[in-house]
């Protein structure tokens, strides 16, 4: 038996096209990179998330010169939140990236341990939240919950 799994999402043209909170979570998102460290890649990425309280919590890419070791912006966020803030839900989370190497020209999506990591965090606030993925030179791309991106996620009751 063929089965199919749809994933949606909405696109925006540009920042003019979201709502006043999601547009300003996408330039929080922009300011997050000023503090990337990626000497490495040259890759910068920022991720912002807007609390329940209107708090805004901050991550970058953080990049150490023995590789495996660095980390990817959206979990120094989601992780700084886990520490920090835990009983403030997420209500939305905005990604952006930039490079002077080549021009992005479509929103750069998280890695699968990341997307691990939105699903835990979901999980541990027991509601989803939204997602904008913010190309600066492109289209936004916005989804509520991490089953769009990550449909087959690895959950498993049983280990708690
Ligand atoms: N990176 C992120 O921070 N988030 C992503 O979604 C993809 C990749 C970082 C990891 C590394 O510092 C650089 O981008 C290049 O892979």
């Amino acid at each position: 038996m063929k089965k199919e799994i749809k994933v949606a999402y909405e696109e925006f043209a540009n920042l003019g096209e979201l709502s006043e909170a999601d547009r300003s979570l996408c330039l929080e998102a922009v300011k997050a990179m000023e503090n990337s460290h990626s000497p490495y890649s040259k890759f910068r990425v920022g991720a912002a998330l807007r609390l329940q309280s209107g708090k805004i919590v901050y991550g970058s890419n953080q990049e150490n010169v023995a590789y495996p070791s660095g980390l990817c912006a959206e979990r120094v966020a989601l992780f700084a939140w886990g520490a920090n803030h835990p009983h403030d839900p997420i209500v939305s989370m905005a990604v952006t990236a930039h490079t002077d190497q080549f021009e992005l020209l479509q929103p750069t999506t998280p890695c699968g341990p990341c997307l691990q990591v939105i699903a835990e965090c979901e999980q541990m606030q027991k509601q989803p939240f939204d997602m904008m993925l913010y190309c600066i030179k492109g289209a936004i791309w916005k989804t509520r919950g991490i089953q769009t991106f990550l449909p087959f996620l690895f959950f498993e009751d049983r280990l708690q």
